[in-house]
């Protein structure tokens, strides 16, 4: 089951993407039905999207915050919480996701390496602020009062992604590494895996519905719902510690 050179470990980075949030009913990007099958990432998913267009940005990202007032978390984002809260160690959890299931299923301190669909940015003076409804051009900033200044607080492809610094301490440190529900896709996330085997000491375990782009990259597989992987890795793990 787990790697030969560590049996107990001490910093744990839990890596997880859209199929983390799938079985809550929140759609990934890349499966049949996922969301880039229905807009081109380039219309509301960019930089120059919102430039171009920023009622159709703006209306995207409104649908997509909606949409979290109907989901739940499910039992992996539930097992990742108790994994954080009864380990004899560090978990870190970093996100791509942008919902906001693994705090409501009861995780602490999670880094959303692309933004937070509960929150919205002033470009005029970079405030960062909680929202929870709709946001157009019409929305003035809660501190500065301009308007159109708001954007979503969401990393587009062309921007960097958020907390890089704290990210790279982490994978260092890390001595198993585990991702759950992501395609692989999308760097420099796809890119960790290959960041924390490069410090030579961490086991590394994907979890995903099916092989990703990088499974060979892990020494270990678990193929299957995290739904139903995750709670049983976590008890695995909570056994060792
Ligand atoms: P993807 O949609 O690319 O991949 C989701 C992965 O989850 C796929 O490999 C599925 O097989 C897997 N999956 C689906 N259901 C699952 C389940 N119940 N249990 C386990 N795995 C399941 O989503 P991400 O890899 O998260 O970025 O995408 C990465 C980034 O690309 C996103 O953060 C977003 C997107 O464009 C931005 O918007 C910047």
């Amino acid at each position: 089951m787990f790697g030969d050179k560590v049996t107990s470990y001490k910093n744990i980075v839990v890596l997880t993407g859209a199929g983390i949030s799938a079985e809550s009913g929140v759609r990934t990007f890349r499966d049949n039905g996922g969301l880039w099958e229905e807009h081109r990432l380039e219309d509301v998913a960019t930089p120059e999207a919102f430039a171009r267009d920023p009622d159709m940005v703006q209306r995207f990202y409104n649908q997509r915050r909606a949409q979290l007032n109907t989901v739940e978390p499910n039992p992996a984002h539930t097992a990742l919480a108790r994994l954080q809260a009864e380990f004899d160690g560090t978990v870190t959890i970093i996100t791509q996701n942008v919902d906001d299931l693994h705090e409501r299923g009861g995780a602490e301190d999670v880094i959303h390496m692309h933004g937070e669909l509960g929150k919205v940015r002033c470009r005029a003076c970079a405030g960062v602020f909680a929202f929870h409804g709709d946001c157009d051009q019409d929305t003035k900033c809660p501190a500065c009062a301009r308007a159109p200044a708001l954007r979503p607080h969401i990393v587009w492809f062309g921007e960097m992604p958020f907390h890089m610094d704290v990210i790279a301490d982490r994978l260092e440190a890390c001595d198993l590494f585990i991702s759950v529900g992501t395609s692989g896709n999308v760097y420099p996330a796809a890119g960790f895996v290959t960041n924390v085997q490069a410090v030579g000491r961490a086991h590394t375990i994907e979890v995903n519905l099916e092989p990703s782009e990088g499974a060979s990259l892990f020494a270990e597989r678990r193929h299957g719902k995290a739904g139903d992987l995750l709670p049983l890795l976590v008890d695995e793990l909570l056994r060792l510690s």
